[in-house]
């Protein structure tokens, strides 16, 4: 063991030595302290890590046409391991171009237009020819423009599995009823606060930025309490003949440890919307659950995710994104709706916009937002000083390419390998150990995002969230703590003092909470608390009911999918859950086949190295997999679309620490691994310390190495639909 830790230093050493361009090295080496082959015993990460091997490979995206809400056929299902696979349908299948051959005339929606007109995304009928990439991600494929844009479906790895076969929520194999999800919840997930020996809190904010940069199911803003209230204001149970339309209320038990206490038995749940809800497919056709943002790790939180969106957010000067300066600070613009979109106690409080609408939900990650807008405009101010010849679009489109390849370094290289491993990271190559282009696109990969990964996986992780956040000081004290339930959906607590700074030191020295079944309540029982309010709703239960909601097969199934033998016991379970929980799950439950998928999953033992157990993993694995490669974009490809060699290697020296550092005013100081706690080998340093994105190498030389194309495209720069 000492050896191996005195070669693990030694190998810091050199490639600290080696320079910045081995920055990226240095987290490949480094990140996952917590994985020791000699500890966990050898292959254990081999034996459990899916494999993407082609027999086990996913069913790829059929790459159609068109994607328009018109088609009303389904393509039929693909086969895989002997299973019919679902994503063959929802794609659609070819329908004419309705807008002609000639310049796009889109039929951009406006931002008051009735969502349920937006059909099931509305592809363009043909793809300008650009360097840079559309705000709703159309034309990313270009030989399925509407691949992957808002307003589309959600892929699935396994069919749907409706109580009716059609779109009613799951039940169990018997027909009854599955037990209440919030039954499920305060028996499963009770609130032990176990902190996470290694990662900060910022490595779970930083993957709500991620997930908000792919997906959003249609029909709630996941912000404020939905319009549609499914429960009678003292929080009984509507009969049916006054439940409003796509109510699923969760039944709160009569032996509730908190609810009861308040005689309230139900919480409110809408349906999310689908493809059936608006007549996109036939009515015998399963539903399919749309999606309200493109599924591309491209910062539409940052740009938006339309034309509409993107003019909201831009100054249209210097290639800037409209900011608002207070107290010598730089602020997400004001909400022009800011008693809608937010919480306020006084209505002068800020209420920010941004290209996504859940900016303003908790406090963190309104700072993540937050610097992620300033990094942009200081990017922005750095190109137009060395180019001075460039007209805003140029600035602006090269300012959020360089942010964009920077957040995807960032999500890949050093927030990935905490979550999904660093050793499966490099198997299944999602990552690659080369200071060189990658070039791994491929258009026959669907970018979509997966509902089992977005409705069950990748929701495993608001295990992470903390209910108080420690307000930190330079020195690395705590001058105390902010209660979450208090700043939902209500920015405010960030302009007030040096919160700010504050608060994003907080987010690199307090550790997040463990990955277990343990659930902080600010989340279990104080989710959109409302102000003077005991109690709020349960985040845990409405996500077991999202996965009812949603139809997906049973983890029993998800199991056998990835390569765990099917259970046909409870007992069976025991492989990967610990005895406590299966029996719980026993009690629950009236058959292995029940299991939700968001359950079972998240009982799992977790896989050393990674913060997931098996199941969880092999779905992670699979969507990190198809959204690098399905992305024609993606920072690691070369050509017109791409960076040149030597930008590629500056964009690959970024670092959350360094984002953090340039953007927090008062923020002097950080470890350079922001999302490892601070420790003797990650010591706090002086910002000018981290390695730096040398924006020199983006200097217009007008026909030199780095020359920069103009923005523009002429009439005759289409890529024709084929
Ligand atoms: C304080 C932090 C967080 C809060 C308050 C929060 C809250 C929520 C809420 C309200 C929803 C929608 C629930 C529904 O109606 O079905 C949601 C969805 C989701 N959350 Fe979180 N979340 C947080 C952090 C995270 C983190 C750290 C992750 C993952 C790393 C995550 C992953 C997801 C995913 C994947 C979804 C589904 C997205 C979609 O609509 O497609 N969340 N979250």
């Amino acid at each position: 063991m000492a050896l191996k830790a005195l070669s693990l230093l030694l190998l810091e050493a050199i490639l600290i030595q080696a320079g910045p361009q081995s920055y990226q090295n240095l987290f490949l080496q480094r990140i996952n302290p917590q994985y020791d082959n000699t500890v966990y015993g050898g292959n254990l990460i081999e034996d459990h890590v899916y494999s993407r091997a082609p027999g086990k490979l996913a069913p790829q995206a059929p790459i159609l046409q068109s994607n328009y809400h018109s088609a009303p056929q389904v393509a039929p299902a693909i086969q895989f391991n002997g299973v019919a696979a679902a994503n063959g349908g929802p794609l659609g299948t070819l329908s004419p171009n309705p807008y002609g051959q000639g310049f796009p005339q889109l039929p951009i929606p406006q931002p008051t237009q009735d969502p349920a007109s937006l059909g099931c995304g509305q592809a363009p009928g043909f793809c300008p020819k650009s360097r840079y990439r559309s705000y709703d991600g159309s034309c990313n494929n270009l030989n399925n423009p509407g691949l992957g844009i808002p307003q589309t479906r959600y892929n699935r790895l396994l069919p749907a599995k409706y109580g009716d076969g059609i779109s009613t929520p799951t039940m169990a194999l018997s027909g009854n009823p599955l037990p209440s999800a919030r039954a499920v919840s305060f028996s499963m997930y009770p609130d032990i606060p176990i902190e996470d020996p290694i990662w900060t809190l910022n490595a779970m904010q930083y993957g709500q930025i991620i997930t908000h940069d792919m997906s959003m199911i249609v029909g709630s803003t996941q912000t404020q309490p939905h319009a549609t209230r499914c429960c009678s204001p003292d929080g009984q149970l509507l009969d049916l003949a006054n439940s409003p339309e796509h109510c699923f209320p969760i039944v709160v038990p009569q032996n509730d440890p908190a609810y009861s206490q308040q005689n309230i038995r139900c919480m409110n749940f809408v349906r999310t919307i689908t493809d059936k809800d608006r007549r996109c497919i036939g009515d015998h056709q399963p539903a399919e659950q749309l999606t309200a943002v493109n599924s591309y790790l491209d910062l539409s939180i940052v740009y938006g995710n339309n034309d509409q969106v993107n003019q909201q957010v831009r100054l249209f000067q210097g290639g800037r994104l409209i900011s608002e300066q207070r107290n010598s600070q730089e602020w997400l613009p004001r909400n022009p709706n800011a008693t809608g979109a937010c919480t306020l106690l006084d209505i002068n409080e800020p209420c920010y916009l941004a290209g996504d609408t859940r900016v303003n939900q908790n406090p963190q990650l309104t700072v993540l937002q937050t610097l992620l807008l300033r990094e942009h405009n200081r990017i922005a101010s750095v190109l137009a000083s060395i180019n001075p010849h460039w007209d805003d679009e140029t600035i602006f489109q090269e300012a959020r390419k360089i942010n964009i390849g920077q957040h995807q370094q960032i999500s890949y290289y050093e927030w990935l390998p905490i979550f999904i491993g660093l050793d499966n990271s490099l198997k299944n190559k999602i990552l690659w150990r080369t200071q060189g282009y990658v070039d791994d696109y491929d258009p026959t990969v669907n970018p979509s995002v997966l509902n089992e990964h977005a409705n069950a996986a990748f929701r495993f992780f608001h295990t992470l969230i903390a209910g108080q956040l420690d307000l930190v000081s330079e020195r690395r004290n705590s001058y105390g703590n902010i209660r979450i339930s208090d700043w939902f959906n209500r920015p405010a607590i960030l302009e007030q003092g040096n919160s700010f700074d504050e608060l994003t030191r907080g987010l690199g020295t307090q550790p997040e909470l463990a990955a277990d079944a343990y659930h902080d309540r600010e989340i279990t029982l104080n989710w959109l608390r409302q102000p003077g309010q005991p109690l709020g709703q349960d985040l845990k239960a409405i996500c077991i009911q999202r996965n009812r909601d949603h139809g997906l097969a049973s983890y029993n199934d998800y199991r056998s999918f990835c390569g765990l033998p099917k259970a046909s016991s409870f007992q069976d379970f025991l492989d990967v859950i610990s005895r406590d929980n299966v029996e719980r799950l026993a009690t629950l439950y009236e058959h292995p086949d029940d299991v939700d998928l968001t359950v079972g999953g998240s009982l799992e033992t977790i896989i050393p190295g990674t913060l997931a157990g098996p199941t969880f993993l092999c779905i992670l694995t699979e969507q990190f997999y198809r959204t690098r490669v399905g992305d024609r974009f993606w920072f690691e490809n070369s050509g017109e679309t791409g960076f040149t060699q030597q930008q590629l290697a500056e964009i690959r020296k970024s670092s959350i620490a360094r984002i953090m550092c340039d953007n927090g005013r008062g923020v002097r100081a950080m470890q350079p691994r922001a999302f490892e706690r601070i420790s003797q080998s990650n010591a706090v340093v002086p910002c000018e310390a981290l390695p730096v994105v040398d924006l020199s190498l983006w200097k217009d030389l007008k026909g030199g190495s780095s020359h920069i194309p103009s923005a523009g495209f002429g009439t005759s720069d289409y890529y024709f639909k084929k």
